[in-house]
Parts: C-alpha cells; structure tokens; sequence
C-alpha cells in the first residue's frame, strides 16, 4: 500500500492506493442487473409508486440507458471505473471490500452500500448528504478517489462524443446530453432494483414454512430483547417488514474510540464551513474527518459519528458490514450490538446496551437475517453462510460475553464545546 499527503484547498485528503495503482476489471451487466418487477411477494406497492419523482418519470427506453450509463467505464476520467466497479450485480450490487477501490487503484474511507431499495431511502449516504438519487449520482463522478473527473461537463463531453448515446438522449428526452438527464436516467434504472420476495416475506405473506423454527426465533428477538426494531423498523411498537430502517441516523458505536473525534469536529467546522456537496464528499471518502458521519452534514454535536440505519434485506451477501467495512460476519455484526457496543463514546444511542443473547440466540437472529436474502442471490446466500459460519467458528473478534452480560456502562459526558 501506498500513502500520500496531498493538501486540497480545503479538506487535507489522505489517499491511499493499491499496489497496483488500478481499480478492478468493471463488472458487466447481467441475468442479476435486469430491471425488477414489482410482482414481487412483499413489494409495498403504494410506497414504489410514490417515491418516483413527478419530474423523472420512469419509461423503458430511460431505464434502458441508465443501465447502460451504470456499467459505463467512460464516465470515469480514464475509463476504467464505472458504477458497477462499487456496485457489482452478482453481490447484490455491492464490491466484497471494507471499502471501494477507484481511479489508479485509490482507496476511500467507506464500504459500498447496495444500490437495491435505495429508491426507498430517505437520504442517500451513508451520512444522508444526498437528498434524492438524481443528486447522489453526480457526486461520484467527480469525486477523484472515486471516477475522478475533473468537472461534470467532462463526463458529459465523454458521453456526447458517441452517436448511440446522442441518440438515446435524444429519444428519451428530446436533447442532447446534459448532466441533470445523464443523473435522471441512472436514478431511473436505480430504482428498478427491487428486492423483496425473500423466504422472510413469503412467511409474513402466510407461508408458514418458508422459513426455519431459527429464523422465527430470530425475528421475534429482533422486536424484543435484541432491540433491533428500535432502529430498523419505523415504529418500534408494531412488527414492521416493510424496509428495516427509520431512516434516521444513530451512533452505534462503530470503532470510534480508534480516532480523536472531538480534534476532528473542530477540523470540520472549521474547513466545511461553506457545507457545498462536493466539499463533503471528499471529506468524507477521502479524508479521516469521514469518522464524523452525520456530522459532517449538520455540524450538530449529538450527530457524531452517526450513521444512517440501513436497510438489511440481502445483508448475508454484503458482507463485510457497517460503514467502513470494519465487521466480516453477522456474527461479528451480532457480538458488537451484543456487548452493546462502544465504550468511551459520549455520543452512543441510548437504545445500544449489553443484550444478554445466548450463543443459540446469536445463531437465530443470523437465520433471520439470512432469510432476507432475494431468490437471485439464494445460491450466493448458501456459500456466504457457510463461510461466514466457518469463519465465525476460529474467529469471533467483538465476542465479549462477560460484557454481554453485565449491566450497561456509565456513558461519559460529551465535551462541552
Ligand atoms: C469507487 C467506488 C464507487 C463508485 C465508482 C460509485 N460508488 Fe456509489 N457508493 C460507493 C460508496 C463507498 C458509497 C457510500 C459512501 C458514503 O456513504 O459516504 C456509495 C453510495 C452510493 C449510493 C447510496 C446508497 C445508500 O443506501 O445510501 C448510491 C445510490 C450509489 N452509491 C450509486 C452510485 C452510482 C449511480 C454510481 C455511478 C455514477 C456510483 N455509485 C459510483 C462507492 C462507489
Ligand atoms: C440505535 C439504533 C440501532 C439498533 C438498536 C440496531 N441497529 Fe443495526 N444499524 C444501525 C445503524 C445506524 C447502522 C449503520 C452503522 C454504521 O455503519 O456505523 C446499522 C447497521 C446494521 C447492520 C450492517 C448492515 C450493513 O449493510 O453494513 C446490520 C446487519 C444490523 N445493523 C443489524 C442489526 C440487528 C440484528 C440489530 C439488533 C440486534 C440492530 N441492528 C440494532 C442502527 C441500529
């Protein structure tokens, strides 16, 4: 691995490459990128219809080209990086990495988040920097750890200068490329990836056995001593399958006892004063002020290291977890919420505190989860949780069952300002 300081105006990056100074061969479309129906057992129907924006409606010609856009290495400074490089199909649109790789191999300071049900989220990021698809899609473009392009009328220029693609903006909106089209149509194709259908929502659909005695155990931990629903449903008082998210944001204790957080967040007042999108999206791939998570948007103290609450429908096959990548199995995922998390964080969400699940607990709520998994990934699905089984067999890093255990810590206060 290579390091190099590099000051920006602004945001001191810190880019570290790969040996190879390449980012890996893009992933081509395929039977797993095809638009979704929305047949599908469990699809909240009113909700998939609602979320489409009135300025962006979806057509089969537009959704055609986003595809075509989403797999396109030309959109990169030097065509070797394309969105499926970070979001491959065959991992339910994911890249296996703690974080992604991009343009001459550099490495960012976030995992890659699949792009299925995005169309869902409230905010797109991590940290919720992007309030719609259309706006999320321009940022990695001209993010340089990312696709690096110098400015957005470089990626447009790259796109006009082929007949096929002037012809298809022509078509499907009556001019020539222009960036706000370019965004509409990859948003359009983005929000065909629909996935439902799993084993889990053919059971709440009244098949009874499509799921194991373990995965219905889990889900009812899930909604009561586990205290997952608390965060991943948007009520905490009624069973909630539709997302598994309240698409709100928590510190969850994430590793954040590694870096100086308090040092950080004066850094960022302090250098994200203006608060323009591209300024933050550096900060938060490339730089180490990408700790701050919400932060980072609001500069509001209790957001530290905050980080939205995903979605987990096809969680077994995104591995590795969280943010920055940092946990390998559900199990892992499972220790770290079991000891409750985070010592020494001031600003840990109440609702993390030690659970005291049993080990049989712990492999419940893993069938559970692994019964999200949508029918293109099932096979996928069957070979991660054998690895991910094998693994946690020599392997439990977070396991801390004397903490599980006990009782919660005392939080210590946060700074005072
Ligand atoms: C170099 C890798 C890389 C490339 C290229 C890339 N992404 Fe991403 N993508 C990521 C990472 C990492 C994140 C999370 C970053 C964060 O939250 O700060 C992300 C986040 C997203 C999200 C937000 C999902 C959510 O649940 O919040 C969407 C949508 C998305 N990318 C779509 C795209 C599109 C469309 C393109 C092409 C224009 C693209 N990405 C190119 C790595 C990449
Ligand atoms: C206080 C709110 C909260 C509670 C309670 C909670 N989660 Fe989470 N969950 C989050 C947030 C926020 C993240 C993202 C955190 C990050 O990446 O730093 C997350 C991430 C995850 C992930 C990783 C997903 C991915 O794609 O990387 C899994 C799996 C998960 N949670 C499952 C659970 C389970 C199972 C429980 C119950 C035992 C639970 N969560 C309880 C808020 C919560």
């Amino acid at each position: 691995m290579h390091v190099q300081a590099r000051m920006q105006p602004s945001v001191p990056t810190r880019i570290v490459t790969t040996a190879t100074h390449r980012a890996p061969p893009i992933p081509p479309p395929g039977p797993s990128s095809e638009p979704k129906s929305v047949e599908q057992v469990g699809v909240p129907l009113q909700l998939t219809h609602d979320v489409i924006p009135g300025d962006n409606p979806q057509t089969p010609e537009k959704i055609a080209l986003g595809e075509k856009l989403f797999f396109d290495g030309r959109l990169s400074v030097d065509g070797t990086v394309a969105c499926s490089t970070c979001h491959d199909p065959r991992r339910a649109f994911t890249d296996g990495r703690a974080t992604s790789i991009g343009v001459d191999g550099r490495i960012g300071q976030r995992n890659s988040p699949t792009i299925m049900n995005a169309l869902y989220n409230k905010t797109q990021f991590w940290d919720g920097r992007a309030a719609t698809l259309e706006q999320q899609a321009a940022l990695p473009m001209i993010n340089p750890s990312e696709m690096g392009q110098p400015t957005l009328d470089a990626v447009v220029a790259g796109i006009a200068s082929d007949a096929q693609y002037t012809d298809a903006f022509q078509r499907v909106f009556g001019r020539a490329p222009n960036i706000t089209d370019v965004t509409r149509a990859i948003a359009a194709y983005e929000r065909t990836q629909i996935a439902y259908d799993t084993p889990f929502d053919h059971f709440i659909a009244g098949e009874t056995n499509a799921i194991g005695d373990d995965a219905k155990r889990g889900w009812q931990l899930f909604n009561t001593r586990g205290r997952c629903n608390k965060c991943h449903a948007l009520t905490d008082t009624k069973l909630d399958p539709t997302n598994f998210t309240d698409n709100d944001f928590h510190n969850i204790g994430v590793n954040i006892v590694r870096h100086d957080v308090v040092a950080l967040a004066r850094q960022a007042e302090k250098l994200l004063a203006s608060g323009e999108l591209p300024e933050v999206d550096r900060a938060a791939i490339q730089s180490d002020l990408s700790v701050l998570g919400r932060f980072l948007v609001t500069k509001k103290q209790p957001d530290t290291a905050a980080f939205k609450t995903p979605d987990i429908r096809n969680v077994l096959v995104t591995a590795p977890y969280f943010h920055d990548g940092s946990q390998q199995t559900l199990w892992d995922v499972m220790d770290h919420y079991n000891k409750g998390a985070g010592l020494r964080d001031p600003w840990l969400d109440q609702d993390i505190q030690p659970l005291a699940l049993t080990e049989n607990e712990i492999d419940d709520m893993v069938a559970f989860m692994a019964s999200l998994t949508t029918p293109e990934y099932a096979e996928l699905g069957r070979t991660e949780l054998a690895r991910q089984r094998s693994q946690a067999l020599v392997s439990r890093p977070q396991r801390d069952t004397k903490r599980a255990f006990g009782p919660k810590p005392v939080q210590p206060k946060p700074p005072s300002p």
